[in-house]
């Protein structure tokens, strides 16, 4: 079997970039496109380091477009400190003098892909769906060749942002529900196993100690992530990475398929993904639901990914 194909579909995002890193190195994957969106800082950044890392990463085949600046349903001022003002903690990359974005915006590329394609065209979705959203609202025919959507968000119980919603759904849940009821076939990698994927000081000093550009660059990205942990923030959790694993590497988790739908409103449950794990309203599932995680296997797969970057 040849490579898989993916756009990668990012609001980068500290572990949207080590995830990206890892896709970039992956022998199963080709990644065509990265496609930002606003989430974990304003547009302006995210697409801004989906430029600069292709381009300090000579990833000179990967195309970069700009995509969605605020959410179908924004709600008010969301970022927050985790990746801190520009998307990458304490990280500077170069500016990027030869890539430029692409003129075609994320709904068209998504769409024009899909196309190509034929039917193998597969998403990561690693920020808000708001450019999933647009894409098969405006081109619904779209949804029959896009072949799989890996998504990281949501979580059977709890969240990060509210009690019941975490960041990515949250952001946007209007587009969550236009996606997750779009009948294409999907998984979703939630805060049940990603908040468990967390990369500790060894896991760092090995990824270092590799001595590649993209190691080193994911070993510093570690280093402000567990700076941000001592000060009270998030662990370096690989929330992102663990999608990508989701598709590539399925064997470190286990999952179900479930009824899964998403709450648009309410003062303490929107964004609220709604698993039906009882199977109470008798309704057919459409996601397949990680559950479990084997960690051991995660952070082996994801740091061989890493080390094998050249
Ligand atoms: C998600 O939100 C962002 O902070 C991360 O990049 C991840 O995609 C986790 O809730
Ligand atoms: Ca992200």
């Amino acid at each position: 079997m040849g490579r898989r194909t993916f756009i990668i579909d990012c609001d980068t995002g500290t572990d949207d970039a080590i995830a990206i890193i890892a896709a970039l190195y992956s022998k199963d994957m080709e990644v065509v496109a990265l496609t930002s969106v606003n989430g974990n800082v304003a547009h302006q950044y995210t697409s801004k380091n989906n430029l600069n890392l292709v381009e300090y990463l000579k990833a000179d085949q990967v195309l970069v477009a700009k995509g969605a600046e605020i959410p179908l349903y924004p709600r008010g001022n969301y970022y927050g400190t985790t990746h801190g003002q520009t998307g990458l903690g304490t990280i500077t990359l170069p500016e990027a003098k030869i890539r430029t974005f692409c003129e075609d915006n994320a709904i068209e590329m998504i769409r024009k892909e899909a196309k190509k394609q034929k039917g193998n065209l597969e998403l990561l979705v690693i920020g808000p769906m708001t450019n999933i959203a647009m894409a098969i609202s405006l081109y619904p025919e779209i949804i029959s060749e896009i072949k799989h959507i890996w998504f990281m968000g949501g979580a059977v119980r709890g969240g990060n942002v509210t009690t019941t919603a975490e960041f990515n759904i949250w952001v946007d849940p209007v587009a969550a529900k236009i996606v997750i009821n779009s009948g294409i076939p999907m998984t979703m990698v939630g805060l049940d196993v990603t908040e468990r994927a967390i990369l500790n000081r060894d896991d760092e000093q090995r990824v270092r100690k590799a001595g590649t550009k993209a190691s080193i660059l994911v070993a510093d990205i570690l280093e402000y992530m567990f700076s941000r942990h001592s000060e009270g923030g998030e662990d370096a959790m690989m929330h992102d990475a663990l999608a990508l694993a989701a598709a590539i590497y399925p064997e470190c988790l286990t999952c179900i398929d479930y009824y899964v739908d998403v709450e648009c409103e309410g003062v303490y449950t929107a964004g609220h993904t709604m698993v039906d794990v009882r199977g109470k309203l008798g309704k057919k599932p459409n996601v397949s639901v990680a559950v479990d995680l084997d960690i051991n296997k995660f952070k082996e797969w994801l740091i061989g990914c890493i080390e094998s970057s050249v």
